[in-house]
């Protein structure tokens, strides 16, 4: 899109924002249709879902605007129940853009399966077997899916780590598994199932749990951004001034768990929002981000802030495990018209994108917390929703 600043969206009416929406984008009269409508899940497709299903949840969804991501103009889906996060993440990215946007990147998607291996006599000579034996369990598991490695994807490499569990010691065997756009859990879970047999074969053991592993810490996304210090003069408070605020309070993220979880809560309000927005299962990025910085046996946060020069540097690093086809395009109608919207990104490209409205998120927060408080400092964002609520204007 040319532009993703669009000055004065949250004072349109919502038929106003879909019809600037559809200018801008150029989208058709039917993935205009799923957009503005208060349910887009039809009760037999929610009843087809889930188990005991007695109706459907609606939840908001926004656009976060003002987004540069490697120099690419970007509007972003974002579904979240909490006032200001939208409008939080904007105010963030307004400022990032005007110091050239984030760069942002992620890793090729691989995901971990786990095949846990107990009762072993000897479990060095178990791990010796199943790394001999690697291409065979690989291509046992590519049979399984064999589309997927036609794709370029699939089972590319077999790991062994040797843990002591309740006394005894397991096997825990990795398989990694290129998942492409997907996000891969059904995947992977049917290939640890189907190499069970031959890996309890080959190590003599027998075999546990088969299942693949959250902590997708193959499966890093990045994004960072620099700021020149003058341009984050806020609240009446000098550039410096809020920069060394937001340094402080990361100081004492590192330093503090209790603080740490609530920074990276804010962060997640921001990469959860895009997750559900765009299908994805937010539950196994929350558990993967946690387990991952907790990695050092000490939680820390997930955003690392420092002043150089006369330069803010944004930095986070996280895994995501997001994927842009198959179940995620079958959770709603308009999730397909939402990524249509971000640009209709890869699954690395939308990890990308996630990491930098978590660290849009993580700014505006500190930026407010650092200078006049969350209440104060996100209240010019509540004023607009109060107003809405207060004049009854809702529907619109
Ligand atoms: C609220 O949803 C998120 C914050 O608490 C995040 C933070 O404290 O950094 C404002």
């Amino acid at each position: 899109m040319a532009s993703s600043r669009l000055p004065g969206f949250y004072r349109l009416t919502m038929a106003e924002r879909l019809r600037r929406l559809a200018a801008e984008l150029e989208l058709g009269d039917e993935p205009m249709a799923q957009l503005g409508q208060s349910a887009t899940l039809s009760l037999p497709t929610a009843d087809a879902m889930i188990e005991n299903a007695v109706g459907v949840l609606g939840l908001p969804v926004g656009l976060g605007l003002n987004f540069v991501v490697n120099g690419e103009e970007l509007l972003v889906p974002m579904a979240i129940e909490e006032p200001s996060v939208i409008a939080a993440a904007s105010v963030a990215a307004k400022i990032v853009r005007e110091a050239g946007g984030f760069k942002a990147e992620s890793d090729e998607a691989r995901m971990i399966g786990q095949v846990q291996v107990t009762e072993l006599a000897d479990p060095a000579a178990a791990s010796r077997a199943i790394l001999s034996r690697r291409q065979e369990i690989l291509d046992q598991a590519n049979a399984v899916h064999p589309s997927m490695q036609a794709r370029g994807g699939g089972a590319t490499d077999v790991q062994v780590r040797l843990l002591p569990v309740g006394g005894e010691t397991h096997a825990l065997v990795h398989l990694l598994v290129a998942t492409q756009d997907s996000m891969g859990a059904n995947l992977v879970n049917a290939m640890c199932e189907g190499v069970a047999p031959l890996i309890e074969r080959i190590a003599g053991g027998r075999v546990r749990l088969r299942i693949l592993s959250n902590l997708a810490d193959l499966r890093l996304a990045r994004a960072s951004c620099e700021i020149p210090l003058p341009a984050l003069a806020a609240f009446g408070r000098s550039g410096p001034e809020v920069a060394e605020a937001i340094v402080a309070a990361i100081r004492l993220a590192q330093a503090d768990p209790y603080r740490a979880c609530t920074n990276n809560k804010g962060i997640m309000n921001g990469v959860d929002a895009v997750a559900v927005a765009t299908g994805n299962d937010w539950r196994a990025i929350e558990a993967g981000a946690h387990a991952f910085c907790a990695r050092s046996g000490s939680y820390q946060p997930l955003t690392v802030w420092s002043i150089e020069a006369d330069k803010l540097c944004g930095r986070i690093e996280l895994p995501i495990q997001a994927g842009t086809v198959g179940r995620v395009l079958r959770s709603s109608p308009l999730v397909p018209v939402l990524l249509r919207i971000a640009g209709n990104p890869n699954a690395r490209q939308l990890a990308a994108i996630m990491a930098a409205v978590g660290l849009a998120s993580n700014l505006a927060a500190l930026r407010a917390l650092g200078t006049v408080g969350i209440q104060r400092g996100f209240a010019a964002l509540h004023a607009r929703l109060n107003a809405h609520w207060v004049s009854g204007r809702t529907g619109r």
